[in-house]
């Protein structure tokens, strides 16, 4: 019996998850369908009920539903119970749901696994305060940074993102303004401005030397904040397509039980080899 699953998110057509879970798969040798449901923003409860009664064994949850994913999950793990958004939702035997989110680790294995930046001991900045920025903070947090700075357009909402974890490293909260002057070692950007093709208003020489940048998002040309990087004189900038194969990799290890590798399924994304 071929094991069904899917990924749910509103709009749908663009995601290359299919793709992703399709080549890892082949990999390792599962038998599994993978799809894309369009959820409705009205009822995405009975879409996942649905799914669930056919017979559907885990789904991956995007924009805009982690957030109605994370309430609809009948127990979550800690790091999902920590970003207040599910990604990976796994049916459970009696048909429960667990909701995990896979997105934090995702970003970490691809810098520190992939690309060998070392994050312990960094100053970090991370740009944004919603749900992108969310799930990722504690993860980051998880390496040991010497600072973390949340830097918002909405100042009051970094300083309240960075007050949830308090206690956990160095973190503070600040609008972007108040950034002038200081250095990164590694700038995050987990804003929504690249999705309308916007830069967040960061201030000029805030890289220091060899600072990377990172951008969670990706495109297939380089996008406005990895060329920003470029401009300001990155060491290295990254767009969030690593991350998107190591957040996949995650929920497909949640699901079945083997780590694919990831590497060759990048690198063939990147090059346009994965159709
Ligand atoms: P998501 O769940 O994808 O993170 P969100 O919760 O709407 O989406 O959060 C979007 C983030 O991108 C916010 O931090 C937002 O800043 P504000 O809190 O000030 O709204 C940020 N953002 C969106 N467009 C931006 C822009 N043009 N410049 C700077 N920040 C932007």
């Amino acid at each position: 019996m071929t094991d069904r699953y899917a990924v749910i998110g509103n709009p749908i057509a663009h995601s290359r998850s299919p793709l992703i879970h399709a080549a890892f798969a082949r990999q390792t040798g599962d038998d599994i369908a993978y799809d894309r449901i369009l959820g409705s923003r009205e009822d995405f409860a009975g879409d996942v009920r649905r799914f669930v009664a056919d017979g559907g064994r885990g789904l991956n949850v995007t924009v805009p539903f982690k957030e109605e994913a994370f309430a609809l999950a009948d127990e979550r793990s800690a790091r999902a119970e920590a970003a207040g958004a599910v990604n990976t939702l796994i049916v459970l035997d009696d048909r429960r749901l667990r909701g995990d989110n896979t997105d934090g680790v995702g970003l970490v294995r691809d810098l520190c696994c992939n690309h060998r930046f070392m994050l312990a001991g960094a100053r970090v900045l991370l740009l944004g305060a919603g749900g992108a920025a969310r799930g990722v903070l504690r993860p980051l947090l998880g390496e040991r940074p010497a600072a973390l700075v949340i830097g918002n357009r909405t100042a009051a909402k970094a300083v309240e993102l960075a007050a949830t974890a308090a206690g956990l490293g160095p973190v503070e909260g600040r609008g972007l303004p108040e950034l002038a002057g200081r250095r990164f070692d590694l700038v995050v950007n987990g804003t929504a401005a690249g999705l309308r093709g916007e830069l967040p208003a960061i201030p000029d020489d805030c890289l220091a030397d060899g600072a990377w940048v990172y951008d969670m998002v990706y495109g297939t040309e380089p996008t406005a904040f990895v060329r920003w990087g470029l401009a300001q004189g990155a060491a290295k900038a990254l767009d969030g397509l690593g991350m998107l194969v190591e957040q996949a990799a995650e929920s497909f290890y949640l699901w079945r039980g083997v780590h694919p590798d990831t590497g060759p399924v990048i690198e063939a994304l990147r090059r346009g080899q994965i159709p």
